[in-house]
């Protein structure tokens, strides 16, 4: 068998159009790709590539599927071969593993979890629409909040009662044991007294991204200010926070065909925006944007919009942990609302098209976004100016893509009012530096494996192994030898002034490196 976690990293990284552009000559339609169909004769291509949804198929013999049945038909291999396949094409090795007793065990727990998550959630449910307290106090406050009883139904919006002990019986007397709802994070314990966690809570089911209900939230309708407002499920076996984003199993197949995933800080936003018609919209439920859920954003869009509060606390959000999505190689833009107003209520005060069309008109793009609200806040000040630089080249310098940086660097320097070259010079110095030993006083002639993975593959996947040349120069030559490369070969280059400077030049597989004789 194929460990789970390794098929995961698999089906991450595969890009559908490259795997297939190995094989199809593939042309760019809109947001698809066209090509000759491999599986039948034909002269004018029917066959389709969706990068968003992952999948391609054939207009002419309907032939269909996902990355690995493309290989699996392609390549006449079964399913564990082609997923090794697809491995090999992004240098992950498969090693086939036995399932052990032991793993099988786990996995029918995990299933068990799963099982007792979704009977909580319809307990949760129940008690919303079919108890006298339920009723009274949670249906009511969702009312209120204007949500309807469909999209309550649709986000599986429960009640918890005020009661320390109801859902630990109700379970129980079901055939769900102790143990399976303790493992749910479902039974608090003080003094060897176990008592259900959400109690007197609106509770909202939290689902992974296939609709399994996984989690839980509560929200507390006290004004007690000691009582925090929401209190979330633990880490389990089934919940990893990090990897969970609020309402992807509804909004996937909307963020696929919007071409954009907004993205807002509270469940109750999403449940608003879905409310009111627009679809494509996630949260990341109580914690600051991981990695993951980038990854899980970017299987369906390059394009991320963040919807923050316009005051103080949503602005430093903004500013926080987007490096990481840059990094990923997204597009990030920003919508700062009107204060005081969150999505949730902005939507319910505007209607659908008057809220689309403030988010049009001004989503800012992440970077300029940035640099904007930095320079109002430095003036003159010639220290302040300096880290202001810093910070932002720190941030352009993450972005994976050489011409958006390069566009992203022309216009900083605009906005900053200082010299381009600069802005390049110091990038390409934090590049250089972070994909070098930490060892500065040891002088390096060879690349690392690390720089040449870099090299060959920002994404980190070396495609084929490249030869190494070195050029010792003396140091004035040394630019203009720099020059005469990049003029003829550009792609690729990471300059550091004292130390060395490296080249791809992809057309000959050979990467140069220039080591100048006399250091500055
Ligand atoms: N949050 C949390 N724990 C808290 C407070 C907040 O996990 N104690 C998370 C929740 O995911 C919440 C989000 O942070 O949805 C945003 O918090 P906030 O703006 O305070 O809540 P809203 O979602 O706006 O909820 P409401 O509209 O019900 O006040
Ligand atoms: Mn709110």
């Amino acid at each position: 068998m194929i460990p789970e976690k390794i098929l995961a990293q698999i089906l991450d990284v595969a890009r559908i159009e490259e795997v297939i552009g190995d094989v199809v000559q593939l042309k760019k339609r809109g947001a698809n790709y066209l090509g000759r169909c491999p599986f039948h004769d034909e002269k004018t291509p029917s066959f389709t590539v969706s990068p968003a949804k992952g999948i391609y198929k054939c207009f002419g013999c309907g032939a269909a599927g996902n990355v690995v049945k493309f290989v699996m038909e392609n390549e006449h291999l079964s399913y564990p071969e082609a997923i090794k396949f697809v491995g090999r094409r992004y240098n992950i090795e498969v090693e086939e593993i036995e399932i052990t007793p032991a793993d099988r065990l786990a996995q029918q727990n995990r299933e068990g979890l799963l099982i007792a998550a979704k009977f909580v959630a319809n307990y949760f449910s129940h008690q919303l629409f079919d108890n006298q307290e339920g009723r009274s106090i949670g249906l009511s406050y969702f009312k209120e909040r204007g949500f309807s009883e469909d999209i309550v139904r649709k986000f599986e919006l429960g009640y918890a009662l005020d009661s320390w002990d109801d859902l630990l019986t109700v379970a129980q007397t079901s055939g769900y044991s102790l143990d399976l709802l303790q493992q749910l994070g479902l039974v608090a314990e003080k003094d060897g007294r176990k008592f259900a966690f959400f109690r007197s809570r609106v509770q909202f089911a939290i689902h992974d991204a296939n609709g399994k209900v996984v989690a839980f939230a509560g929200r507390t309708l006290s004004k007690d200010p000691k009582k925090p407002k929401y209190i979330n499920s633990p880490e389990t076996e089934i919940y990893h926070k990090s990897k969970v984003l609020y309402g992807m199993h509804l909004a996937k197949k909307s963020i696929a065909q919007h071409n954009e995933c907004l993205l807002v800080e509270g469940y109750t936003d999403v449940i608003s925006l879905v409310q009111g018609g627009i679809e494509n919209v996630v949260a990341s439920a109580g914690t600051s944007l991981t990695i993951e859920q980038i990854r899980l954003i970017r299987r369906y869009t390059p394009n991320i919009t963040i919807l923050y509060d316009g005051d103080a606390a949503g602005i430093k959000a903004a500013l926080r942990g987007i490096d990481l999505v840059l990094e990923e190689d997204m597009n990030v833009k920003i919508v700062l609302l009107p204060m005081p107003e969150d999505p949730d209520s902005y939507i319910r005060k505007v209607g659908k098209t008057a809220f689309e069309q403030y988010i049009h008109s001004n989503a800012k793009d992440f970077v300029l976004f940035k640099a904007d609200l930095l320079i109002k806040e430095v003036g003159d000040d010639p220290v302040k100016r300096t880290d202001l630089i810093r910070n932002i080249v720190a941030t352009v310098a993450v972005i994976p893509d050489n011409i958006k940086r390069q566009l992203y660097l022309q216009k900083c320097a605009e906005l900053l009012q200082i010299d381009q070259q600069l802005l390049i010079n110091e990038v390409n110095k934090m590049r250089l530096k972070k994909h070098r030993p930490q060892d500065h006083n040891e002088q390096q002639n060879t690349l690392t494996n690390e720089q040449l993975d870099y090299l060959t593959n920002p994404a980190g996947n070396r495609l084929q192994p490249i030869k190494v040349q070195e050029v010792v120069t003396s140091c004035e030559i040394y630019e203009k030898e720099l020059l005469n490369v990049l003029l003829e070969f550009g792609s690729m280059i990471y300059i550091d002034d004292v130390l060395l400077a490296v080249y791809l030049i992809h057309e000959t597989e050979t990467c140069l490196l220039i080591t100048p004789t006399t250091k500055k």
